[in-house]
């Protein structure tokens, strides 16, 4: 950080006086997996039905990021971790003014979830792995990648000519192969639910 930059931290409305507000704790709820795993439909699904229970939830997803915020940025492995960084940094915010933020993202290898994580913090970072296997996400091809990748049109795709790294120990693994989206919603909405109960005093 810059020497001459100073945050200004007493002087805002705090997160435990927000989450209290809300009536809900804040957290980042990390989905990662393949492309066309489903991350953003699962995200979708559970960011319609948090809001419609009046909690203040934030999507952030790939392919609306990488318009804007992050539009400069490739899929090398740097250009992907600094994809992440600004991404995490983002959700940080977010989390600060009480929000539970939904992050849909590839985010290939645990290195580059570990950037994450580090800078959302440990305790307010949920790791969901969308785990469905490549074939599955192949055999779709909702968006015509892979054959592109597997033609050679599209350099260093995940999954193809591209790693991608399964979560070692997630807060959730969503095998979707064995459950439809409204039940890979309601799953991960039922796994969250402790997480979002309200702090009892804005002390913290
Ligand atoms: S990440 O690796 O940096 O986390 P991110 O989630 O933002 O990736 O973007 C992934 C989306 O970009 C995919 O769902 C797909 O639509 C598109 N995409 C374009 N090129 C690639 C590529 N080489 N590898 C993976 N996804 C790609």
């Amino acid at each position: 950080m810059a020497d001459n930059i100073h945050p200004i931290h007493d002087r805002l409305v705090r997160r435990a006086e927000r989450e209290a507000a809300n009536g809900h704790r804040a957290a980042v709820v990390w989905l990662t997996g393949l492309s066309g795993s489903g991350k953003s439909t699962i995200a979708a699904a559970v960011e319609r039905q948090l809001f419609s229970e009046g909690k203040f939830v934030v999507l952030l997803d790939g392919d609306n990021v990488r318009t804007g915020l992050c539009g400069d940025l490739g899929f090398s492995l740097e250009d992907r971790r600094e994809n992440i960084r600004r991404i995490a940094e983002t959700a940080k915010l977010f989390v600060g003014a009480g929000a539970l933020v939904l992050c849909s993202f590839v985010s290939p290898t645990r290195t580059i979830r570990s950037v994450a994580r580090n800078i959302v913090g440990e305790p307010d970072f949920l790791e969901v792995f969308v785990n469905t296997p490549l074939q599955v996400c192949e055999a779709r091809d909702v968006k015509g990648l892979y054959a592109k990748a597997r033609a050679g049109e599209i350099k260093g795709f995940t999954g193809i000519d591209s790693p991608y790294e399964a979560p070692e120990n997630p807060f959730l693994d969503l095998k979707t192969t064995e459950l439809s989206v409204t039940e890979a919603a309601q799953q991960l909405i039922a796994a969250l639910q402790p997480h979002l109960q309200p702090t009892k005093s804005p002390t913290n």
